[in-house]
């Protein structure tokens, strides 16, 4: 690659420089129009296991595999040129041994290109992300709410609301970030508990319905764009996709019955085919 067509992306240690200070922006991104029109703005695209949900229509996260990262993660870096790109490393892909971690997620990093990837963080996860971070790939951590976790969690529900819990989220965050971790997803707690965790830990907190004073926020895209009826209650809608998609496709149908086709480009093009 030449000079002139490299491209130059935001790191991971960059975003880790940025704790306490400007305030990092991210979101989610799964396709690369959307990842192009996210980039300008965004410090950090993450390609959250989400998109089972909000794109394949999963009821959870679970079922999502390590090929559809792949696939997703590839679109969302052929859009984005210069955000730092993290591709979630899927449940079951990570969990049982810090060699299966490094294979799948050495296999995200060739086969997509992206920069990082992010781990939902147990206890377990700290020897994982300290495999991870001294073979060269950067991860970044999530805890709190642990969608990959809700069977065990009894399903997506707030966390940390007695002292046990909160002692393990924030333990859970130290030990993230003491692992090398370059950040932290801070998901479903209160906002007191975000605060602390976002004051004891070395790293930036990126929170999620958690508190506005996280080092960053996140959202996933689809639902800040209100591209759905329901989001979850801390969402701000910053969009009416549902409604703009619903009114653009009821016109076409009129436009259709009506015979108003074909358009003048149509006609432009039968046109030269003839002559
Ligand atoms: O999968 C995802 O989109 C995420 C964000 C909610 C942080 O993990």
């Amino acid at each position: 690659m030449s000079a002139q067509t490299s491209i130059r992306r935001i790191t991971a240690p960059q975003i880790t420089a940025r704790k306490g200070g400007e305030p990092i922006v991210c979101l989610t991104a799964y396709d690369a129009p959307t990842a192009a029109v996210l980039d300008e703005h965004c410090d950090l695209l993450l390609v959250g296991d989400s998109v089972g949900m909000v794109v394949h229509g999963l009821t959870s996260t679970v079922g999502v595999t390590l090929d559809m990262m792949i696939l997703h993660g590839q679109a969302v870096m052929r859009g984005a040129h210069r955000a730092l790109v993290v591709v979630d490393l899927p449940f079951g892909s990570y969990e049982d041994s810090v060699q299966t971690a490094f294979r799948n997620a050495s296999r995200v990093m060739m086969e997509t290109g992206c920069q990082a990837v992010k781990i939902e963080s147990g206890s377990y996860a700290a020897e994982t992300i300290a495999y991870l971070v001294e073979r060269g790939i950067p991860v970044m951590a999530h805890v709190g709410l642990r969608p990959q976790s809700m069977h065990v969690l009894g399903g997506f529900k707030a966390r940390g609301r007695n002292a046990a819990v909160a002692d393990e989220i924030v333990a859970n965050a130290n030990a993230a970030a003491e692992a090398g971790a370059f950040a932290v997803v801070v998901e479903g707690v209160s906002e007191e508990l975000a605060n602390i965790v976002t004051d004891a830990v070395s790293i930036p907190t990126i929170g999620i319905g958690a508190s506005a004073k996280c080092d960053g926020q996140i959202l996933v895209t689809p639902d800040m764009l209100g591209q759905f009826a329901r989001v979850p209650k801390f969402v701000k809608k910053y969009g009416a996709q549902l409604d703009a998609t619903r009114d653009a496709v009821a016109q076409y149908a009129a436009d259709v019955k009506d015979r108003t086709f074909p358009t003048e480009a149509n006609l432009y093009r039968f046109k030269s085919f003839d002559s």
